[in-house]
């Protein structure tokens, strides 16, 4: 499996944050964005991986991430000339990718969920995240049945059928290129992920997983804010526990200490 971290878009919801840096360069909390969906396909075992961005911020890219030794992994850039959407930009990893299955995930979503296990226990077709959340008119939106398959999917109704979002993680076996290359653009001129998504649901491919956790995308100034507070409260209950744990343990081996 391949990995494509996309970072590409306008990032226009966090201006003036982003008049002059990309929004996956911005820091969320001790890092910057782009770290944590890199860290998803990290702990999937991915390890080579394909970043697409504008023209814009590409260099900040290259001199943040580098070749990618320092996350023991190996990075390759892609310009993405105009925001076309995802499944565009995923369709210009085809050489790249060259017939391997592949990971797409959007360089400002953040999951607190551990999804690497079933990244890497991906076997066909298609594999989507699906996030409960109170306003899913700004998602791509899916119904399940009640035995857990996908029934419909629509990008940003009007009218949700349900209130589970599609979120920014896309598992796609190597045909996703060959339906690519047949859709069409939207209403706001992209290739829609969702588009791409619905051609895998006809053919009965469609996985989908609801997650337990938190989810971002943080790509509007609160979810933005909302993302560092989680991170950091995350990180200090995180640090709390592990300091908390070796107390304990210094407690318990003090008498067998004391005993000798
Ligand atoms: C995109 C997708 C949408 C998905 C969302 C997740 O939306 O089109 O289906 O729910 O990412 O972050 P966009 O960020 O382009 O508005």
């Amino acid at each position: 499996m391949k990995g494509v971290l996309i970072c590409g878009g306008l990032g226009t919801r966090l201006r003036p944050l982003t008049n002059v840096t990309n929004k996956s360069l911005l820091p969320v909390y001790d890092r910057p964005l782009v770290e944590y969906p890199l860290s998803i396909l990290l702990s999937a075992g991915i390890r080579d991986i394909i970043l697409i961005t504008g023209p814009d911020h590409s260099g900040d890219f290259m001199q943040y991430l580098g070749s990618g030794e320092q996350w023991n992994c190996k990075f390759t850039y892609r310009i993405q000339d105009k925001p076309a959407g995802i499944a565009q930009a995923l369709g210009m990893t085809e050489e790249f990718i060259d017939g391997d299955n592949v990971c797409a995930i959007l360089g400002d979503n953040i999951y607190f969920d551990d999804i690497g296990e079933e990244i890497r226990n991906f076997k066909g077709g298609a594999h989507i995240f699906l996030k409960e959340v109170s306003d899913p008119e700004r998602f791509g939106v899916v119904e399940m049945s009640s035995d857990g398959k996908v029934v419909s999917i629509e990008e940003k109704p009007a009218k949700p059928k349900s209130n589970l979002a599609q979120t920014g993680c896309y598992i796609y076996d190597a045909r996703c290129f060959d339906i690519i290359r047949n859709l069409r653009p939207s209403e706001r001129g992209q290739l829609e992920v969702t588009d791409l998504n619905k051609q895998y649901l006809a053919l009965g491919e469609l996985a989908a997983t609801i997650l337990g956790d938190e989810w971002i995308d943080a790509g509007t100034i609160e979810s933005f804010y909302e993302a560092s507070t989680l991170v950091r409260n995350r990180k200090l209950a995180i640090a709390e526990k592990i300091t908390s744990a070796r107390a304990s343990e210094a407690i318990t081996k003090q008498p067998i200490a004391s005993a000798q």
